[in-house]
């Protein structure tokens, strides 16, 4: 079993996914050992603890980017977690944290990339973008993280369609409920299957 981290900054409905998925056995090789937010007041931590899993609140703007890296580094270490998942995890690593767990951080981003990533497209600006520029499909990936924001290897990607008169909230919702929450279970499940794999050799 994997112990893995959850990073959140807001609503949390892909931890709950990956929660949910761990509860009813779709990810059989990892366990979620540690829930962590960067930002106080988030739901997602709220969903932590309506699940029993381990949980901390780092506050970045409070403690500094510096301070706030290492905190969670140790927690990291301390919950002897292996595989760290970005779930709506809103600050960007530093190169350094990035090369601490090197292989072993993924991220979930809205939209196929790489279309509509990088700096600057997070959350609903994504679905804008989208809309901005008239796809007819758009969908979720999941990655790798490196030291490029968006930029690492792609794990899993899952399309979903555009409808006329979508709004920005009406097409996230539907790459969350039809993608999102459907491949970052898939590839939490992969990656920790494969890191149980290298430990038993
Ligand atoms: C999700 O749509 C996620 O893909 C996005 O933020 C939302 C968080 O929702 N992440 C990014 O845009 C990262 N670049 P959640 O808190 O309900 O999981």
């Amino acid at each position: 079993m994997v112990n893995t981290a959850v990073l959140v900054s807001g609503g949390g409905t892909n931890l709950e996914a990956v929660l949910t998925a761990v509860e009813n056995k779709t990810i059989r090789s990892a366990r979620v050992a540690l829930v962590a937010a960067d930002r106080p007041g988030c739901y997602a931590l709220k969903r932590a603890e309506l699940h029993n899993v381990p949980h901390l609140c780092l506050d970045r703007r409070s403690l500094g980017k510096k301070c706030f890296e290492a905190a969670l580094k140790k927690a990291v270490e301390e919950h002897e977690c292996r595989l760290i998942v970005l779930a709506g995890f809103l600050s960007i690593l530093s190169e350094d944290f990035v090369r601490a767990f090197e292989g072993r951080i993924i991220n979930i981003h809205p939209s196929l990339i790489p279309s509509f990533c990088g700096d600057g497209f997070y959350g609903l600006k994504v679905h804008q973008a989208a809309l901005e520029r008239g796809v007819k499909i758009t969908g979720a990936t999941v990655h790798l993280v490196n030291e490029i924001t968006d930029g690492g290897k792609i794990l899993l990607q899952k399309a979903v369609e555009v409808k006329d008169g979508d709004s920005p909230e009406s097409l996230q919702e539907r790459v969350m409920r039809e993608a999102e929450h459907i491949i970052l279970p898939q590839a939490v499940e992969m990656m920790a299957a494969e890191l149980q794999k290298e430990e038993d050799v």
